[in-house]
């Protein structure tokens, strides 16, 4: 039977985890590279603009968008056994959670640290997701695009994907004329756990699993973040800072802030630390409040509009930024009525690492 995959002036609020009620001129699933190249051919040709989104987990949509969002549900993975490892391509609409899940069960140990990570493949390599000790970057092999220009598919090696923290060449160079169609990650057959600081206390010696980390890891996530089943929220909303050592070591004669040194030498700091410790008391705006257990996170208690949440996040930004002299970067994408909008267009950023 054929399934209506097309809706005009329809609510997005089922289609983004932050639950904000706001309509698109049209929502189309996709189930194929080539609906998607269909869909983007028409759309060029009226000069309707189009966007995409995964589970929309990590956006925040500030009014009607005027457009097309395609609803991405390409779907396939194909896993090659080579003698040292595993290769496995997927297309970019399978949900994460569901491969890390997939390959747990099929032995194929290492993505384990990820679980519970919502939103799709293809925002995964957008994002460089990260948990745990671990980021996507630390699998890629490579990320095919789709041109919406041209309509060819390329394949861009790990190399030249740029990842960095919550960064790609996917957030910045090819952000808005490309699509992401698949993914290419290479997983070693030798598994090393990863034991992140936090949960030494729980993983023994004798009980190190991938399966014991997988349920480790799920059940710190649900007591410490908010179920978009039942809490509108993106996860974090900001970012950690990343300053300079000598930024740090004056905050630290300051105040007694955990630090997490980089490779490069930067210093990562909580962000949820400093909004916690600015204590604002109970502040709201409307139905935007911060998460408590998490206060990274901002919430959607009921019907907050984007704007209330924009508000509450300016107001952090500005606090955190006066007494700390952090300004803290956004993570998530703001999407506008007619495409993406950049968060420094929002927020007064200023540089951490000087
Ligand atoms: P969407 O919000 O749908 O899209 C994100 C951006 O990518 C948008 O700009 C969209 O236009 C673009 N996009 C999506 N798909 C494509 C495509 N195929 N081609 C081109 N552009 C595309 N993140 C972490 O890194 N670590 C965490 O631990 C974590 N925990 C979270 C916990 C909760 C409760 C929530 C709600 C979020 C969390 N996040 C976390 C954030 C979020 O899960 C990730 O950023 C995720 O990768 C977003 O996936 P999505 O498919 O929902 O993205
Ligand atoms: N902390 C506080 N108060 C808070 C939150 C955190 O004091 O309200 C301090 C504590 O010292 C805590 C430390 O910060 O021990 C780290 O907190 P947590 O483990 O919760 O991690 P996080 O830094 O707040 C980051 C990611 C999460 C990811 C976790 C686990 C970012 C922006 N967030 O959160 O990713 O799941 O680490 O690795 O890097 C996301 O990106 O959306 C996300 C949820």
């Amino acid at each position: 039977m054929h399934k209506k995959n097309h809706f005009c002036n329809q609510s997005l609020k089922d289609l983004n985890t932050f639950a904000i009620d706001v309509k698109a001129k049209k929502i189309i699933f996709a189930k194929t590279i080539k609906d998607l190249i269909n869909i983007s051919k028409m759309c060029n040709i009226s000069n309707t603009p189009y966007i995409i989104l995964g589970e929309g987990s990590n956006t925040l949509f500030l009014e009607n968008y005027t457009g097309v969002v395609i609803i991405n549900r390409i779907k396939g993975i194909k896993i090659t056994e080579k003698k040292n490892f595993w290769l496995i391509h997927i297309f970019s609409g399978e949900k994460w959670h569901d491969l890390v899940k997939f390959t747990l069960n099929l032995g194929i140990f290492g993505l384990e640290n990820l679980a519970l990570i919502p939103g799709c493949i293809g925002s995964a390599a957008i994002q460089n997701i990260g948990a745990y000790g671990l980021e996507f970057k630390d699998f890629c092999q490579y990320v095919d695009i789709l041109c919406f220009k041209k309509h060819t598919i390329t394949r861009i090696n790990k190399n030249s994907c740029k990842f960095s923290y919550r960064n790609s060449i996917f957030k910045n160079q090819y952000s808005n004329q490309y699509g992401i169609i698949s993914v290419g990650i290479k997983i070693v057959k030798t598994w090393r756990p990863i034991i992140f600081s936090s949960f030494q206390k729980y993983i023994t010696l004798t009980n190190i699993t991938a399966h014991n980390i997988f349920n480790l890891i799920c059940k710190i996530r649900k007591k410490k973040l908010p179920d978009p089943k039942k809490i509108g929220n993106a996860g974090s909303f900001f970012k950690n800072p990343i300053i300079t050592k000598k930024k740090a070591e004056k905050l630290a004669s300051l105040y007694p802030i955990p630090f997490y040194p980089q490779k490069d030498g930067l210093i990562k700091i909580s962000g949820g630390w400093l909004i916690e410790n600015y204590k604002f008391k109970n502040i709201h705006i409307g139905d935007a409040a911060i998460y408590e257990k998490q206060q990274l996170v901002l919430i959607n208690k009921k019907n907050a509009t984007s704007q209330e949440i924009v508000k509450l996040a300016k107001i952090i930004h500005t606090c955190v930024f006066k007494k700390f002299n952090i300004s803290l970067e956004p993570e998530i994408d703001f999407i506008g009525p007619i495409g993406k909008i950049k968060s420094s267009d929002i927020f007064e950023l200023k540089k951490n690492k000087v």
